[in-house]
């Protein structure tokens, strides 16, 4: 059992749910078998459905199997740990779960520790906190902590309201906002690659870095979730917390302490030191119809419960500037899109030029700038490029790369939802997105929100529309996986 981890009970409100098959309860399990976490920890999934703790047992089973995880663990564990409990929004609703809750704690010897995981659409999170903290499910007889997934509000003031809501009933100190790109192994290895190394810390500032571009790519197209994606759209989805949030850490100072709210006052910063982006340095678009994986795909406007003319934006580019001592002038590029021809998550740090070149990098050269590129996901690990002479010919250059790919040293990497479950049962908010941090990120792209520009069409397996692969030309700079 990991030190600092109590006994508890993990109630999942929207337990019947995708999140909850696909991502919750394997995270939970995989951490019970890892021995992470022991026996005294149960899990009540709340759900509208009229479900025994049977038939949620049957229904888990099938998800956690197909998760992967071994069938005879799985089948106990169920059986012992899992309870469902079905619920209306009424106070009657949340009394049946405080009932519910009371009865596993007595039957089990649990001190009374609960975490609420709200695996549920945005729209019902202000609700569930009201009936939460409605029956005093808000403080328990041990600690209480409220769990909330993002989207986390759909601009500014909405946001603004939540937090509102929020707070009437939970103190900060309770509240983790899940943005699950904060769990991964690799983005969280960007403070480790940035503060424990002083050869990159080093170099890391305006002197020496031209350009920083963070590329979120999915070759996935919408996968059924019309209903949440036409009304959100890519920079919500993906640029408001995504990549903002990646961005944030590799552009933040070093804190004064690795805890929580010293790394998200840094982080908190940056966002802040953010100049408004200028409405020429942002390009949405929409994919077309086209071919990924070797596959013919549909455009965006033919996927199921997509209107022929909706303006939903499933790409974005933008540059923007962080104006503070260690990034002034520094071009950040953004970018993200769905049906791109990869799966790529990655950074380019690229670095400026020597102020004087004594080489001059003959025809048969092949130079690109010197670089350090992180690749957070698939294929996780970095390179740092650098130039070599090309041996025997006449000082003709070549840039090389030095690699590291974590599969070759540590093999599987954990999950994100099993880190951040984990950090949540620890008390850890690290790795959490805090009120005033959500509200900046959404201040930062609320003028776009507000007059989004049209979105131009690409071809599904292609880098976004043409208008975004030529973005960065006008300050000289190049995407790093299209140069
Ligand atoms: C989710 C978005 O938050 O992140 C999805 O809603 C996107 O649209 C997903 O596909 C990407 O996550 P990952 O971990 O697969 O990169």
């Amino acid at each position: 059992m990991a030190a600092g981890i109590e006994a508890a009970i993990f109630v999942i409100v929207g337990g019947r749910g995708d999140l909850a098959r696909r991502k919750l309860l394997p995270a939970v399990a995989r951490l019970v078998a890892h021995r992470a976490i022991q026996k005294q920890f149960h899990v009540l999934a709340v759900g509208r459905k009229d479900y025994t703790d049977e038939d949620y047992r049957e229904w888990a089973r099938e998800g956690l199997e197909l998760a992967g995880l071994p069938a005879e663990d799985i089948a106990q564990w169920c059986r012992e740990c899992l309870h469902f409990q079905s619920s209306s929004d009424d106070a009657g609703g949340w009394k049946a779960v405080e009932d519910k809750i009371n009865q596993i704690e007595s039957q089990h010897g649990l001190p009374g520790n609960r975490v609420f995981y709200l695996a549920i659409p945005p729209r019902a999170v202000p609700g569930v906190i009201e009936g939460l903290g409605g029956v005093g499910l808000n403080v328990g007889p041990g600690y209480t902590r409220l769990v909330v997934e993002k989207p986390f509000g759909r601009d500014l003031e909405s946001a603004r309201v939540l937090n509102q809501v929020v707070h009437e009933h939970f103190d900060e100190r309770q509240v983790y906002r899940i943005d699950h790109y904060l769990g991964k192994e690799t983005v969280q290895n960007l403070l480790v690659f940035r503060f424990a190394n002083v050869l990159f810390e080093s170099s890391w500032n305006r002197e020496h870095v031209k350009s920083v571009e963070i590329t979120v790519a999915e070759s996935l197209g919408l996968e059924g979730r019309a209903g949440y994606y036409d009304n959100s759209g890519a920079m919500r989805d993906m640029i408001q917390n995504h990549v903002t949030q990646v961005m944030s850490l590799v552009a933040m100072e070093p804190p004064v302490k690795l805890d929580a709210d010293s790394i998200r006052n840094e982080k908190v910063k940056v966002l802040r030191s953010v100049l408004p982006i200028s409405p020429d340095d942002v390009v949405f678009g929409q994919y077309a119809g086209g071919t990924v994986d070797d596959e013919i795909v549909e455009s965006y406007v033919e996927e199921p419960d997509v209107a022929d003319d909706s303006a939903t934006e499933t790409s974005v580019a933008l540059r923007l500037y962080i104006d503070n001592w260690r990034w002034q002038g520094v071009p950040f590029y953004l970018r993200t899109g769905k049906r791109f021809p990869e799966r790529l998550t990655q950074i380019a740090v690229r670095f400026r030029e020597p102020p004087v070149s004594l080489f001059d990098p003959g025809a048969a050269s092949e130079v690109r700038s010197d670089a350090i590129i992180i690749t957070l996901q698939p294929d996780e690990g970095f390179e740092l490029y650098f130039d070599v002479k090309t041996p025997a010919a006449d000082m003709q250059l070549k840039t090389l790369p030095l690699e590291f790919r974590y599969a070759d040293e540590f093999g599987t990497l954990p999950g994100a939802y099993e880190t951040l479950v984990e950090d949540i049962l620890m008390g850890d908010q690290t790795l959490f997105v805090r009120a005033d941090e959500v509200e900046e990120a959404w201040r930062l792209y609320q003028p776009i929100l507000d007059n989004p520009p049209v979105p131009e069409r690409y071809a599904s397996g292609t880098w976004g529309p043409p208008r975004s692969l030529s973005l960065p030309h006008s300050t000289g700079d190049h995407w790093w996986v299209d140069d």
